[in-house]
């Protein structure tokens, strides 16, 4: 829409590919950068404004990229430098803008940083993690415990010391209370923002930690009740994490820090993947003046799916919060939980012959949503989770050392298909792809999709046309309170020119629109 005075990020739908599982170019099995170039013209066709790419630097891969040991260069199975160029380039001419995933928080055991600091106490690198001694009965400093199970220290016996890691050990937390980190990684920011990267989806940043030794202890969460699903059983969820491991104000020296260097730019995006006790807060204090732009929300991203109520409440919260700006970010889904079209069936009560109108519904919803909105792939083609990885074919780190209880993040991860005649379903040539091909794909695969005229692809695009000529959505990040019987949600979306309402029907599984 002509004329909006907003920024291109406060009303972006943002396509998060996730590397590994998009195209493979090289018959490896594996997807790449080359690959996703090949795939920009469906992202064009689609609609979307910009591309979300989840790590490809170079990294052992224990935890699939989120372990990065060199943060200015490609790992082999992805690519090179000039392959990622080409993408960039190949992507703004059709106008599509690039944000990578920068992970400040952590890196990998095998970064040469944590190679040189695990050493010894004297090197250069010394103070670039946290490290601390034992208590006297030998013991770890605090009570904290790992995202991914376990204690959040590990043993280091070259300096006799512990180190801190918030989710595997080989991704030792970063020191950020050190300038030298600090600067280490504005300069990471400034090497891809050179490269023409339009903005950063910051990695986990309430789990940076800028404080040091002595370190507090966790408090107990008084209000733990086990959720229903097996991550939310585990003893982190007992722990209130703001009182000390997390979200601590030292943080904020990272975000200022990455604030400014965006700022040397024009029109770069820095959106970060935060959380917290009290998310609102941590949301508003990570995105107050001079930090980030905006935050990427959990509420709709629900483990267990949420029904009509709960997600009233969900969007509530968060607008309540950030109405009348584009500081917000919505996703049902990523590459971190099962896909929403499955998750949200049982709780609303719908058979699984509803899950394409689903859907679209949910499409439909977060995008008209203020702030920007992340669609993850395979969700344009209303794909289900997959829920039947045999245990010796998961990879997930997480699922693996859980299993058979919790079967970790595979379950959404498993490649895109693009034909359903094509071996591998068009992802592959090669005989064994990194995770199997989901058969059940096959019927609404990529390309195939685009072909037929009533597919989630082609209904949503229409959609995502529209919604591009409607002043309330794209001159403004106002809207009204929520309301609608039970089963629907309603609110109006505001400008200056236009009042839209705009109306979910979760019965009928249709979204409906009317200027008032
Ligand atoms: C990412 C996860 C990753 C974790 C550690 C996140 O929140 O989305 O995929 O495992 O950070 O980097």
């Amino acid at each position: 829409m002509e004329n909006s005075a907003l920024k291109w990020w406060e009303t972006a739908v943002i396509y998060q590919i996730y590397p590994r599982s998009f195209q493979d170019s090289n018959a490896d099995g594996i997807g790449d950068l080359p690959g996703i170039t090949s795939r920009l013209d469906y992202l064009a066709g689609l609609g979307v404004d910009a591309i979300w790419i989840s790590p490809f630097f170079k990294s052992p891969q224990k935890d699939f990229g989120y372990d990065v040991s060199d943060y200015c260069d490609i790992n082999p199975d992805y690519g090179t430098l000039a392959d990622f160029d080409e993408l960039i380039s190949k992507a703004h001419a059709l106008g599509l803008r690039i944000m990578i995933d920068i992970v400040p928080a952590h890196c990998s055991d095998q970064h040469e940083w944590f190679e040189e600091s695990r050493q010894s106490r004297t090197n250069d690198k010394a103070d670039w993690y946290h490290w601390v001694d034992p208590l006297p009965d030998g013991s770890a400093p605090t009570n904290w415990l790992s995202f991914f199970g376990g204690r959040a220290w590990s043993w280091e016996p070259r300096r006799q010391q512990y180190y801190l890691h918030n989710f595997l050990p080989s991704q030792p937390n970063l020191n950020h209370h050190n300038p030298e980190v600090r600067n280490a990684l504005t300069d990471v920011a400034r090497f891809w923002f050179d490269r023409g990267v339009d903005g950063f989806r910051l990695d986990a940043v309430h789990t940076i930690n800028g404080d040091t030794a002595p370190y507090q202890n966790n408090l107990a969460n008084p209000d733990f009740v086990p959720g229903d699903l097996p991550q939310q059983q585990q003893p982190f969820f007992r722990q209130l994490h703001d009182s000390a491991q997390l979200n601590q104000p030292a943080i904020q020296l990272f975000s200022e820090a990455f604030r400014a260097v965006a700022d040397e730019y024009e029109d770069r995006f820095l959106m970060g993947e935060l959380h917290g006790d009290d998310p609102v807060l941590a949301s508003k204090t990570f995105t107050a003046p001079g930090r980030l732009h905006a935050t990427y929300n959990f509420n709709l991203l629900a483990w267990a799916g949420l029904n009509v109520t709960e997600m009233k409440d969900a969007i509530s919260e968060a607008v309540v919060a950030f109405n009348s700006t584009g500081r917000l970010t919505f996703a049902f889904s990523n590459h971190d939980v099962p896909r929403s079209g499955t998750r949200q069936l049982e709780p609303l009560g719908l058979a699984e012959t509803d899950q394409e109108a689903l859907q679209l519904l949910l499409l439909k919803l977060e995008t008209c949503l203020i702030g920007s909105t992340c669609v993850y792939q395979g969700e344009e083609l209303a794909f289900d989770d997959v829920r039947d990885i045999p245990v010796e074919q998961m990879q997930d780190p997480w699922g693996i050392e859980f299993a058979p209880v919790f079967m970790g993040r595979d379950t959404c991860r498993t490649p895109m298909v693009w034909q359903e005649d094509a071996p591998q379903g068009g992802f592959s040539t090669a005989n064994k792809t990194w995770l199997p091909i989901a058969t059940q794909h096959l019927k609404r695969a990529g390309l195939d999709e685009v072909k037929r005229p009533n597919s989630t692809y082609n209904a949503y695009a229409k959609f995502l046309k529209w919604r591009k000529k409607q002043a309330a959505m794209m001159t403004s990040n106002t809207m009204s309170e929520l309301s609608g019987e039970d089963h629907q949600i309603v609110f109006d979306r505001i400008s200056d020119t236009q009042t839209l309402r705009c109306c979910f029907d979760f019965k009928t599984l249709t979204a409906t629109f009317e200027e008032i």
